[in-house]
């Protein structure tokens, strides 16, 4: 009988197709078939994230049920991997003596030989070392079933903000090479993928330099990647508003692939926040961003992150945030109270101010921003957008997601499954949106 794995995951995009890769790698190499019942694994595989304090007591929270189970089941093996594990390394090791292995975000490729010598010395086994861009030449290829697909394309931040572990946790950004980036794309396309969501921690600060000296950035990856005729649209997460480039704007007005929405982290409306972060942009530059590609493309969406409640913001500065959300009219956001992080320079800024307060800054953008997002789609009314069909949802009746996200429902006397189609919205009264075909 094929040995199973259970992964469980946490946080970002990237950790998601972090984990589709180690089920995959761990398929390939020693057979194992994925299972969704932890009680039914060979393999434990947690892929943990450390961006707040949150996220991190979930993982020791999941390792103290997983303890039980082996308790009853002795021969399951442990592994955490992800940025908890980068961070921590062995002390998870004396706060949990029964995990098996640790293994960082740059070494999931090196799960399958980690099992093997811990099984074969029966001793626990750790590398959370950041061994260049070498794990994606040992991954097997992607497997996807649907329309869409993610692919990796850099790794790692090296922007260094206040408060953020990433830069740690997932090292220093590194590009992966153009030629494989397609190959995988077109991979993806030979399975029927439509859809490709090109993945990193700072996409657009993607850089890469051929064989022969020529130079891709972002902007000329995109270009060159829909040029694969099979492929109908291109979306992106995240960038950074440092790297917004003239030719990156220019994209949003001249390749017609490319989604027309953006997700473009901001964290704060005030300047004074803004450098305490370290972020290196004041908020008129990022105003000036968002007018650029208004400007390219009339009818783009714009969300964003914010941190509320960093340390030393006043009442003043979160006004100013209030501002810029109505400014920028952003139409949704990830918005969460700062999380003082272990090893940043923020973690050592005095914070006075109170978590009553923080909450309330926080329900004020939050509350701000869904009614934004509401007029948003209620000025879809009557407009023409384009779906990606994903779902039958009932006798020639389907689902999928507009350019913009929003979850569009259509009527359809043909199958319309994996097809990117125009269509008229027609209604926006309930949860999901109506569309009819142009
Ligand atoms: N590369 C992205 C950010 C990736 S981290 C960028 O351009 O900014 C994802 C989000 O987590 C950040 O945008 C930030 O809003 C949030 N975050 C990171 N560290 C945090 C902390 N210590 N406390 C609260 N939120 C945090
Ligand atoms: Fe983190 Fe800032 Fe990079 S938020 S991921 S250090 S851009």
């Amino acid at each position: 009988m094929p040995k199973k794995i259970f992964i469980k995951t946490f946080g970002c995009q990237m950790n998601e197709y972090d984990s589709d890769q180690i089920a995959n790698l761990m398929n390939h190499h020693k057979g194992y078939q994925k299972t969704e019942n932890m009680e039914d694994a060979d393999l434990v595989v947690l892929n943990t994230c450390s961006i707040r304090e949150k996220a991190e007591d979930k993982v020791y929270d999941q390792l103290g049920r997983i303890k039980e189970l082996k308790m009853n089941k002795p021969s399951m093996k442990i592994a955490v991997g992800g940025c908890v594990a980068s961070q921590e390394g062995d002390n998870i090791f004396k706060r949990a003596p029964y995990v098996d292995i640790i293994f960082g975000p740059q070494t999931l490729h090196r799960l399958s030989s980690m099992l093997e010598e811990n099984e074969k010395k029966d001793q626990s086994q750790i590398d959370v070392s950041f061994p260049a861009i070498e794990k994606f030449d040992h991954l097997p290829n992607v497997k996807v079933d649907g329309y869409s697909g993610n692919v990796s394309i850099m790794e790692g931040c090296s922007k260094y903000c206040s408060f953020c572990v990433v830069p740690y946790t997932r090292g220093e950004e590194v590009s992966r090479p153009a030629e494989d980036i397609i190959e995988e794309v077109i991979k993806l396309t030979q399975q029927g993928v439509i859809e490709i969501n090109l993945l990193g921690q700072n996409v657009n600060a993607y850089l890469y330099k051929d064989k022969k000296g020529f130079e891709y950035d972002f902007a000329e990856l995109i270009n060159f990647i829909s040029q694969i005729d099979e492929l109908q649209r291109i979306r992106f997460t995240t960038s950074h508003p440092n790297e917004m480039n003239e030719s990156l704007i220019n994209c949003f007005r001249d390749n017609k692939k490319l989604a027309n929405f953006i997700h473009l982290p901001i964290q704060s409306g005030s300047d004074q926040v803004l450098a305490a972060m370290k972020r290196n942009y004041l908020y008129l530059e990022y105003k000036q961003i968002i007018k650029k590609l208004r400007a390219a493309s009339p009818h783009i969406l714009i969300s964003s992150d914010f941190i509320v409640g960093f340390p030393g913001e006043s009442d003043s500065d979160h006004q100013k945030t209030l501002k810029a959300i109505q400014e920028i009219d952003f139409d949704y956001s990830f918005s969460f109270i700062y999380s003082p992080r272990p090893g940043t320079p923020a973690a050592y800024l005095e914070d006075r101010t109170d978590t009553s307060v923080k909450k309330l800054r926080l329900k004020e953008i939050q509350d701000l921003i869904a009614l934004q997002g509401k007029r948003h789609t209620q000025n879809m009314l009557n407009t023409h957008q384009r779906i990606l069909v994903s779902e039958q949802i009932g006798v020639n009746k389907y689902k999928g997601r507009s350019d913009n996200n929003r979850i569009i429902e259509i009527e359809a006397p043909e199958n319309i499954i994996n097809k990117l189609i125009n269509v008229k919205i027609v209604d926006v009264s309930k949860k999901n949106l109506t569309g009819i075909l142009n």
